[in-house]
C-alpha cells in the first residue's frame, strides 16, 4: 500500500519497491489464477454453454491461461435480456447510489489490483510497469467519471419558463442496455473505463471482452461487481468475432461502445445503420500516429520519446507512433540517439523486471511482422530490427525486435495502414508543414507528438495536426500514456466515431440522451 503508482510517465523513476512486491507474489499470483475455467457471468451467475476454447499466453504457449465457453446466440440473447431485466431498477435508483456503488466496486479493484496487473502481464505480454501502470489507470477512470456524474449534478439543468406557472429542466437519461467490446491491449482500463461511463449513467451492460485477454476481463468484472453492483448490471460472454457482431447487431441492444480496428468499427456503425432504431455507436479506433522531430528538437528526449511510443507493449497501442517525419539535417544525430535508446530496450519474458518489450499477441501478428519487414527490406531498407527472435524464452511464443525502417516512399502502405506491431518509419523532411500535410493525408487522426524548442514550429503543429490528442517534447512517449483527468482521448477522423474522447470530462454524457421536461 506504501508503494509509489507507476502510471505510463515511468522513464526511470525508482521502481524497485514495485519490482519487488512483484517478485514476492508473482508466481504464487500465478499459479492461483492460472488453468481455470472462466465461463460467461450472466444475472450473477457462472454460466459455461458453449465450446471451450483454451487459451494460452503469449509468453509461453506451454502456459494455460484458461478455458472460456464461446458464446453462442443463444448466450448472447441470455446476456441481453439479464441486461434488459436489471435496466429501470439500476436506471431508477438514481445516480448517487450508482456511483456509491461504483466507487466501492472500484475500492475491490484496487484490493485486486497486483492480481489483475499480474494477469494482464501474463495473458497480453505487457510488461510489469505497463501493467500495473493500466490497473491504475482503471482506477483513476472508474472515479474519475464518477466525479464527473457529481461535477454535473448527474447532467441536469433547470431552465428558465415561458411563464411564471412553467417549470422547465433539461436531463440527461440513459439509453438502456450498452454492449461493450474491447481489444485486448488494454484490457483493465478500456474495458472498465467503456463500461463505468456506460453504468454511472444509468445503463446496463454487456461485456465481451477480447478473446485474447478473456482473464483479466472477468477479473476485472469480478472486482467491480465485487462492490455490490446488483445482478444483471454487468454481464460478460467469452468470444471472437463472431460474438462481438452477434452483440453489435442485437436489435434489443440500445448502443454500442467499442474500442479496437477501424475495420471493425465500421462494420458496428453499418449494423447500427441497418438497423430500424438510431443508436449510438462510440467507437473508439485506430491510429497511424506521428512524431515530428525538428532541427530544434532534443535528440535524447526524442529518441526516448519515440523508442518509447514505438515499441511500449509491442507497437500493439492504438496510441503508439508508427512513423516518425524527422529535419533532414537532423536525420543522422537523431537516428545515433534512436538506434542506442532502441538498443537499450529488452525483450523477453515480461515477467521479468528488466524487460521492457514482451511478445506479440499471436501467430497472426507475427506473421504480420514477418511480411512486414520483407517488404520493408525490399522497398526500403532496415534500420534497425527486423528480426524475429530465437533461443530460450523466445522459441515458446511470438517475439520479434523493435524495428526502424528507412526509405520507404511516404505513400507506401506500411506508411499508410495501421500496422500495430514494434515497428517504425521514418520520413525525412525539408519543411515542416510539407511533413504534417504529408500526415494529414492519412485516414486516421488520434494521436501526435512533436520535439522542438522553437514556439513558432509547435504553433503550426498545434494549428494544423488533424488529430485529437497531442504532445510535444514528451520523453515517455511521443504519441502514448493519455491518463485520466489530464489527456483527453478522442480520434478524429477513421480514428473515431465519438465526439468526445475517454479519460476526459465530456465522455460520460454521450452515453446519454436528453430529456426537456416541462411542468406545470
Ligand atoms: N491510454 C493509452 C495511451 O494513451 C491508450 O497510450
Amino acid at each position: 500500500t506504501d508503494l509509489p503508482r507507476v502510471t505510463y510517465s515511468n522513464t526511470g523513476e525508482d521502481f524497485s519497491a514495485v519490482h519487488a512486491h512483484l517478485d514476492e507474489i508473482i508466481t504464487a499470483v500465478e499459479s492461483r489464477l492460472l488453468g481455470k475455467s472462466r465461463p460467461a457471468l450472466i444475472s450473477g451467475r457462472d454460466r459455461h454453454e458453449g465450446p471451450v476454447v483454451e487459451a494460452r499466453s503469449p509468453i509461453d504457449r506451454g502456459v494455460v491461461l484458461g478455458e472460456f465457453p464461446q458464446a453462442d446466440t443463444s448466450i448472447v440473447d441470455a446476456a441481453v435480456e439479464a441486461a434488459r431485466k436489471a435496466f429501470p431498477a439500476w436506471r431508477d435508483m438514481g445516480w448517487e447510489r450508482r456511483v456509491a456503488l461504483l466507487r466501492a466496486g472500484v475500492d475491490a479493484l484496487e484490493s485486486s489490483k497486483w492480481d489483475i496487473s499480474i494477469a494482464c502481464l501474463i495473458e497480453v505480454g505487457k510488461s510489469r510497469l505497463e501493467a500495473v501502470g493500466e490497473v491504475e489507470e482503471a482506477i483513476d477512470l472508474v472515479r474519475h467519471y464518477c466525479d464527473e456524474m457529481e461535477r454535473s449534478d448527474g447532467f441536469r439543468e433547470e431552465m428558465p419558463g415561458a411563464s411564471a406557472a412553467e417549470k422547465c429542466s433539461v436531463v440527461l437519461r440513459p439509453y438502456g442496455v450498452f454492449g461493450v467490446i474491447a481489444p485486448f491491449n488494454f484490457p483493465v482500463a478500456l474495458s472498465l473505463g467503456m463500461m463505468s461511463a456506460a453504468l454511472v449513467a444509468g445503463n446496463t451492460v454487456v461485456f465481451k471482452p477480447s478473446e485474447s485477454a478473456g482473464l483479466t476481463g472477468r477479473l476485472a468484472v469480478e472486482a467491480l461487481v465485487a462492490g455490490g453492483l446488483p445482478d444483471g448490471v454487468i454481464n460478460l460472454i467469452h468470444g471472437s468475432d463472431q460474438a462481438g457482431k452477434a452483440l453489435a447487431s442485437h436489435t434489443d441492444v440500445d448502443g454500442i461502445a467499442f474500442t479496437g480496428s477501424n475495420a471493425v468499427g465500421m462494420t458496428i456503425f453499418r449494423h447500427a445503420a441497418a438497423s430500424t432504431a438510431m443508436r449510438p455507436v462510440l467507437a473508439e479506433m485506430g491510429g497511424k500516429n506521428p512524431a515530428f522531430v525538428t532541427a530544434r528538437a532534443d535528440f535524447d528526449t526524442a529518441a526516448s520519446g519515440v523508442a518509447r511510443s514505438a515499441f511500449g507493449l509491442s507497437g500493439q497501442k492504438c496510441s503508439a507512433a508508427s512513423k516518425a517525419y524527422v529535419a533532414r539535417e537532423a536525420l543522422d544525430p537523431f537516428l545515433e540517439a534512436l538506434a542506442s535508446a532502441t538498443d537499450k530496450l529488452v525483450v523477453g519474458d515480461p515477467r521479468r523486471r528488466e524487460v521492457f518489450m514482451g511478445p506479440v499477441i499471436d501467430a497472426a501478428a507475427l506473421g504480420r511482422f514477418k511480411a512486414a519487414a520483407e517488404e520493408a527490406a525490399n522497398d526500403g531498407s532496415i534500420f534497425r530490427g527486423g528480426t524475429t527472435l530465437a533461443g530460450g524464452i523466445f522459441d515458446r511464443g511470438p517475439y520479434v525486435s523493435p524495428t526502424i525502417v528507412t526509405g520507404l516512399a511516404a505513400d507506401h502502405r506500411l506508411n499508410r495502414e495501421e500496422i500495430f506491431l514494434p515497428f517504425i518509419s521514418i520520413l525525412p523532411f525539408d519543411d515542416l508543414d510539407e511533413a504534417i500535410g504529408d500526415a494529414n493525408r492519412s485516414a486516421f487522426g488520434l494521436t501526435a507528438g512533436i520535439y522542438t524548442q522553437d514556439q513558432a514550429e509547435l504553433d503550426r503543429f498545434l494549428n494544423t495536426i488533424e488529430a485529437g490528442v497531442l504532445y510535444a517534447n514528451r520523453a515517455s512517449g511521443a504519441t502514448t500514456g493519455a491518463w485520466p483527468g489530464f489527456q483527453t482521448f478522442c480520434g478524429w477522423k477513421g480514428s473515431g466515431t465519438s465526439g468526445k474522447g475517454g479519460l476526459g470530462s465530456w465522455y460520460v454524457p454521450q452515453f446519454m440522451r436528453e430529456q426537456s421536461r416541462t411542468l406545470f
